[in-house]
Order: structure tokens, then sequence, then C-alpha cells
């Protein structure tokens, strides 16, 4: 019985991975969402419109996960550096914290030093590991 789930069960992720292979991750359309607010707080502060900076701020924070069968796949790819993985995330999830504290008090310096913070977790994690991600997502599936 056991044996016959572990096969279903795998049977159905490997039907997943191979009708899913070629398409954009949900997790692009997440990171989209991401520059977007990102170019939205980069104007904000320009305008000294904290209260838009604040809002693009707390999307950032509270951006959406990717479903469940795309965090199995990701997990599978990423292995052992799902740890580091996740804590990019963390960091850049506090940093935006931190950023929508500074616009609420209307601090423009404590707003950039958190939007420091935000550029720099966003460009750890991309150079860590976007590129073997795009390559093993999208180019080995071409
Ligand atoms: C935990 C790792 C991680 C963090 C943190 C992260 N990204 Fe990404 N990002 C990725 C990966 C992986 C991709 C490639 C996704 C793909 O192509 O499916 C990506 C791709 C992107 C893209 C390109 C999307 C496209 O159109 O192809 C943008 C824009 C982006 N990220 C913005 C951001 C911003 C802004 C932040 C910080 C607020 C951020 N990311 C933080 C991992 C991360």
């Amino acid at each position: 019985m056991k044996k016959t789930i572990a096969l279903l069960t795998s049977t159905l992720l490997f039907t997943t991975f191979a009708a899913k292979a070629a398409e954009p991750l949900a997790l692009q359309q997440v990171m989209k969402e991401l520059g977007k607010n990102m170019q939205i707080a980069t104007d904000g502060i320009s305008r000294e419109d904290w209260s838009t900076v604040e809002q693009a701020a707390h999307k950032i924070a509270s951006h959406p996960e990717a479903p469940l069968d795309e965090k199995v796949r990701i997990t599978g790819f990423m292995g052992s550096n799902m740890v580091k993985f996740k804590a990019f995330d963390g960091q850049t999830h506090r940093a935006a914290h931190e950023m929508a504290e500074a616009a609420e008090l209307k601090n423009g310096q404590k707003v950039i030093a958190a939007f420091q913070k935000l550029q720099s977790a966003c460009l750890s994690c991309h150079q860590a590991y976007r590129p073997a991600f795009v390559k093993h997502f999208y180019e080995n599936t071409k």
C-alpha cells in the first residue's frame, strides 16, 4: 500500500513537472510585482510621498507565495541551498517592513537606508541563484 502511494505520488509529480516544464513559474509573476512596487517606492521617495512608499513597502513585505506544487519543484531543485534562499527572502521581508515603518514616520533618510537594504537583499538572491534557476526551469526544457 505504501509503495503504491509512493509510486502514485511520484507519477503525479512527474506529470506535473512534464506538463509545466516550459511555462513561466508563478514566482516570476511575484517577482514582476516586486519590481513594480520597487519602482513605485522610488518614485514615492522622489516626491516625498510617504504614504505611497508605505503602501508599496507593505505590498513587497506581503508578496504572495508560490503555489504548493511549485514550491515542491523549487525545493527539489534548490536542495540544501533552500535554507539560504529562504534567508534572502527573510531579509527582503524585514527590510520591507523597516521601509514601511520609516515611511509611516515620514523619515526620508531611514526610508532610503531601508530601501538600500531591500535592494541588496534582492540583488544577493539574484546573484546567488537566478542564473542557475532560470537555466534549470526554462533553458533545459527547450
Ligand atoms: C529568495 C530569492 C529572491 C529574492 C529575495 C528576490 N528575488 Fe527576484 N528573482 C528570483 C528568481 C529565482 C528569479 C527568476 C524567476 C523566474 O524567471 O522564474 C527572479 C526574478 C526577478 C525579476 C525578473 C522577472 C522577469 O520578468 O523575468 C525581477 C524584476 C525581480 N526578480 C525582482 C525582485 C525584487 C525587486 C526583489 C526584492 C524586493 C527580489 N526580486 C527578490 C529570486 C529572488
